[in-house]
């Protein structure tokens, strides 16, 4: 184990102390076995004296959970550890975690203790944890702001007395790397034994996973961690980040040649995440670290561009390595013409030349509007553009609207052809009426509309309205479709692209009765 990092998961304790997360038996149970799948050493389970519910969690998990060493938090009361270890006894392998504060604020205000008794009190506690079972481990909690000489006189007294792993923790979230490094490092030299060093770091200064990482390296072999970060106040350093960090820079993390590493199985850290955050009823923030949504998303252009040549241009991690699945390339307007192509291909529509130029600059003008444009959306725009870009006339250059939908309003459209600019203003029933109205002025062709159907293309209130329209004019009908965020425009797209093939077939002197596909 020189080598191992311990991976000590207090998600059911710490996590659980959260502000508005509680979780009962069978949630606790199902976060544990997918614990023991993710392949952590150690599950702190809870506090069993802290309330008739804990106690039974701890204990159902015990009686359950095979793989990991499963530990309760016990106070140094002989009554706490008691029923600690009623708990935890029926684990495969059981631990008792026994902590008292030393630091000067705690001693004063919250133990109300000199630090003779709080030494005695470690000492004896201890001592006790040990009549149960040889796997004992002691946190002088506040740590980070105690008296370095103080600590070390109670954690030579737990190593006395028989604690094996001597957990720090910087319970308010106080450390700065380097100091907290320096701290844990220096334990070594002023307290003999033979015990493991474990960090446990609170997230305050958003540093929990920074001091957690300068600790392994100063020496600790035990991190105590907790899925998404969750705990007390700014929560714990994050499992994901802490065995990612570890694994990602093992040139880094590599003492006298040999590597660290921990027992976890990265593949299942997704899902670790995704479950607790569904239990919990706390979200993942969307770039979180490793397991949030947009950890492996990539938006920029040249960004997307570096990606489709080669992944380890914007990306230090494999996503399935973590259980993130592939890279996703999210359309968006900081997006390139490389990824918009690349996109369409995978999705078996392969365009080029000005049906792509136009469909580009299409879904640049409507990714401006929209946040992310979806398969679904770029279908329609593709579909949009190749029934109206092959032989174009008028190309919509703006749209204004007055009124309202229902009841009399007013558009003017300008519409280019060739360089000229048509401009034209009509009135009509509804705004979606004025603005056709209005192409016709523009356009010269009249004609009128025998079909009208919108659909939404996505769900959500951002989606593209989708139009389909049907437009007979001099005994030829055509259909024409148009997508926009706004319906009245995407209507109006889909009228100026029926009147371009009616201007079309004209042209070509194709007066046949027939219908033209979007
Ligand atoms: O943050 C802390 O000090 C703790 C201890 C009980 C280990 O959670
Ligand atoms: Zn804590």
């Amino acid at each position: 184990m020189a080598d191992q990092v311990i991976i000590f998961d207090t998600t059911l304790r710490d996590g659980e102390q959260s502000p508005g997360i509680s979780l009962d038996t069978g949630e606790k149970l199902e976060i544990a076995e997918q614990l023991a799948r993710l392949g952590v050493d150690y599950i702190e389970a809870g506090f069993p004296v802290a309330s008739q519910g804990d106690f039974e969690a701890v204990e159902a998990i015990a009686r359950a959970v095979k793989g990991p060493v499963i530990t309760g938090l016990s106070r140094t009361a002989r009554a706490d550890i008691d029923r600690c270890w009623e708990a935890v006894q029926h684990a495969e392998r059981s631990r008792i975690h026994v902590f008292i504060a030393t630091s000067e604020t705690h001693m004063k205000h919250k133990l109300k203790m000199t630090p003779e008794q709080v030494t005695a009190e470690a000492a004896a506690a201890v001592a006790h944890a040990r009549r149960y079972t040889d796997d004992v481990e002691f946190s002088p909690e506040d740590a980070s702001r105690s008296d370095f000489d103080f600590m070390c006189e109670v954690l030579r007294a737990a190593v006395d007395s028989g604690a094996t792993t001597l957990n720090i923790p910087d319970t308010v979230g106080y450390g700065i790397p380097e100091e907290y490094a320096a701290r844990l490092a220096r334990i070594r030299d002023v307290v003999p034994g033979d015990y493991v060093i474990s960090t446990h770091c609170h997230n305050d200064l958003g540093l929990a996973v920074a001091n957690s990482l300068a600790a392994v390296k100063a020496g600790a072999r035990q991190v105590e961690v907790a899925v998404n970060g969750i705990g007390e106040r700014a929560g714990n350093a994050a499992l994901e980040e802490v065995v990612m960090a570890i694994r990602t820079r093992a040139d880094f993390f590599t003492v006298d040649g040999e590597v660290l590493d921990t027992n976890v199985r990265a593949d299942e850290l997704a899902r670790t995440s995704r479950l607790v955050s569904r239990l919990t009823g706390y979200p993942v923030q969307y770039n979180k670290a490793v397991v949030g949504r947009n950890a492996f998303a990539h938006e920029a252009g040249i960004h997307q561009h570096g990606m489709l040549e080669d992944a380890s241009t914007y990306e230090i991690m494999d996503p399935a390595s973590v259980g993130q699945g592939e890279t996703q390339i999210v359309l968006g307007k900081h997006s390139g013409r490389h990824a918009f192509a690349d996109t369409l291909e995978k999705m078996g529509i392969t365009i080029q030349g000005d049906a792509l130029n136009a469909a580009f600059a299409r879904f640049k003008e409507l990714a401006d509007r929209k946040i992310q444009l979806t398969d679904a959306d770029l279908e329609a725009i593709v579909a949009e553009e190749l029934g109206g870009s092959v032989g174009r006339v008028f190309e919509l250059s703006s749209i204004e609207f007055r009124g309202s939908n229902i009841g009399p309003a007013s558009s003017t459209v300008v519409l280019t052809r060739d360089g000229d600019k048509v401009e034209a203003t009509a009135e009509g029933d509804g705004m979606i009426d004025a603005a056709c109205q209005a192409i016709k002025a523009a356009s010269g062709v009249d004609g009128t509309l025998t079909d009208f159907n919108v659909s939404s293309v996505t769900g959500g209130v951002d989606a593209l309205g989708d139009v389909i329209i049907q437009l007979e004019s001099d005994g030829v009908t055509v259909s024409g479709r148009g997508v926009s965020t706004d319906v009245v425009e995407a209507s109006a797209r889909a009228f100026l692209n029926a009147v371009n093939k009616v201007v079309r077939i004209r042209e070509r002197g194709e007066q046949r009765e027939r219908v033209v596909g979007p």
